[in-house]
């Protein structure tokens, strides 16, 4: 018999586990990643690639992870142990949980990073330090900021300090109390950058290299990428979302919520390329520029609208409220697990993990500096790590956890927990789940490596 609830609590109704799922799905992928890949990638047709993966391996497999959490009602390791039991299998599928935790680690280092750049330029902006700036000196500043890893360390401790105190809190009093306060404030503020976007004036140029279709841009690499990057916006492959649904009601819906939850994440991901891109033709900045391009593009914008420092640093805000969300739900999973198995109080999960990452995320900022030449693959630490999560990683842990949803889980379990109101709504979701989001993810692997190999 399904277990009834997590011992770690339960979201208190299906709008805050909406929120936390949400919370979790929108973040630095949407805001600071996606537009810079789309950017390295060509554009319109990129894109367009990317929403196919959203619809037909995101989405089923969200709704997969989901429905293995609430059946499990564990941490990802151990519901994914259990739920294969549950369907007379091998408890080795517990390994899919533990990839997906290294995973997390993984990510966790280079996002705090990445986030740590986000609260310096919170305080930046607070204190006018990009009033009038041109794009050269955007650039000089943020490049200075790469250089200098002491200035990066007390950004990235200061990150990992409030995802820790967060997961110390627990599902109740942690998780859902930043989800209440941080989603409505983030929703605010998109709302405002949305505005603001529309009237820039270079509107036209942004939609057009977001929408423009050239399938000659298109490389095997650039689908990876959009794969890869599906899976990471989303939070899958890895055990966020797995974790998140062990906390959800029984009698909640799966399908609606988890559109629900993917189709804001795809919002914020284009709204926020329409914001960037529409700045970068403005100021004939390099819409391939890389991580930097949030970075640079934006404040010289800020700098130079009227009210653009409140703007600027409301926009950064947003930022960071939106990479904590997103944060939090990377450590869960080991924090649940850590609590479940070695019956570990949440503080002391929150600690250890904590200074886990912390370490982790000093190899990923001293990239940028210290240890610059010290490459893998051609890669630095950092993007090595992105590259190893978002496209290996993630996608790979995704296609067990559809194996295992699709094959491997009872037809009773699966239709017990979907309880979609339509047959043919479950028909759908079981074929794409078998067929479609393995062999996508499968191809896609296959051509790349046969195009680096050849
Ligand atoms: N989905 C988050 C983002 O887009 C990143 C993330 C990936 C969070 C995997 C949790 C798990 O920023
Ligand atoms: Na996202």
């Amino acid at each position: 018999m399904p277990r009834k609830q997590s011992i770690h609590g339960a979201w208190t109704n299906r709008w805050i586990f909406i929120l936390a799922a949400t919370g979790s799905a929108v973040g630095l992928g949407n805001i600071w990643k996606f537009p810079y890949i789309a950017g390295e990638n060509g554009g319109g047709a990129f894109v367009l690639v990317y929403l196919f993966c959203i619809l037909l391996v995101g989405i089923p497999i969200m709704m997969s992870e989901v429905l293995i959490g609430r059946r499990g009602r564990q941490s990802p390791i151990n519901s994914m142990r259990e739920t294969a039991y549950e369907a007379g299998h091998h408890g080795r599928w517990a390994g899919v949980g533990w990839m997906g935790a290294l995973a997390g680690f993984f990510i966790f280092s280079f996002y705090s990073v990445v986030a740590g750049w986000v609260l310096y330029y919170i305080a930046g902006m607070g204190v006018g330090k990009f009033v009038d700036l041109g794009s050269e000196q955007a650039g000089q500043i943020f490049n200075g900021l790469l250089a200098d890893p002491e200035t990066l360390l007390i950004w990235h401790t200061l990150f990992v300090v409030i995802v820790m105190m967060v997961i110390a809190g627990g599902v109740n009093k942690g998780l859902e109390r930043a989800t209440r306060v941080l989603m409505p404030m983030l929703f605010v503020l998109l709302f405002v950058l949305l505005a603001y976007s529309i009237s820039s004036g270079y509107f036209s140029q942004g939609w057009d290299f977001m929408f423009h279709f050239d399938p000659s841009e298109l490389s095997w690499n650039a689908v990876l990428v959009a794969l890869g990057h599906a899976f990471f916006t989303l939070s899958l492959g890895m055990g966020s979302i797995m974790a998140y649904g062990s906390y959800m009601g029984k009698k909640d819906s799966i399908g609606g919520t988890v559109l629900a939850i993917a189709a804001l994440d795809t919002l914020v991901a284009l709204v926020a390329g329409l914001a960037i891109f529409p700045i970068v033709f403005a100021n004939q900045l390099d819409p391939g520029a890389g991580p930097g391009l949030m970075f640079i593009t934006l404040p010289v914008a800020f700098g130079q609208m009227p009210g653009g420092q409140v703007f600027g640093f409301l926009f950064f805000l947003m930022v960071g409220f939106a990479a904590w969300t997103s944060a939090i739900s990377l450590m869960e999973p080991g924090a649940a697990w850590l609590v479940e198995t070695l019956g570990m109080s949440r503080v002391r999960a929150a600690l250890l993990l904590g200074v886990v990452v912390w370490a982790l995320g000093i190899l990923a900022l001293s990239s940028f500096n210290i240890t610059a030449d010290l490459t893998l693959l051609g890669m630095t630490a950092f993007d090595f790590l992105d590259f190893l999560t978002a496209n290996i990683m993630l996608p790979l842990g995704g296609l067990f956890i559809a194996i295992f949803a699709g094959w491997y889980l009872t037809r009773e379990m699966t239709e017990d927990e979907l309880s979609l109101r339509s047959a043919l709504i479950y028909h759908a979701w079981r074929l794409v789940i078998r067929y479609v989001s393995p062999l996508a993810v499968a191809v896609i692997f296959a051509l790349n490596l046969y195009q680096k190999l050849a």
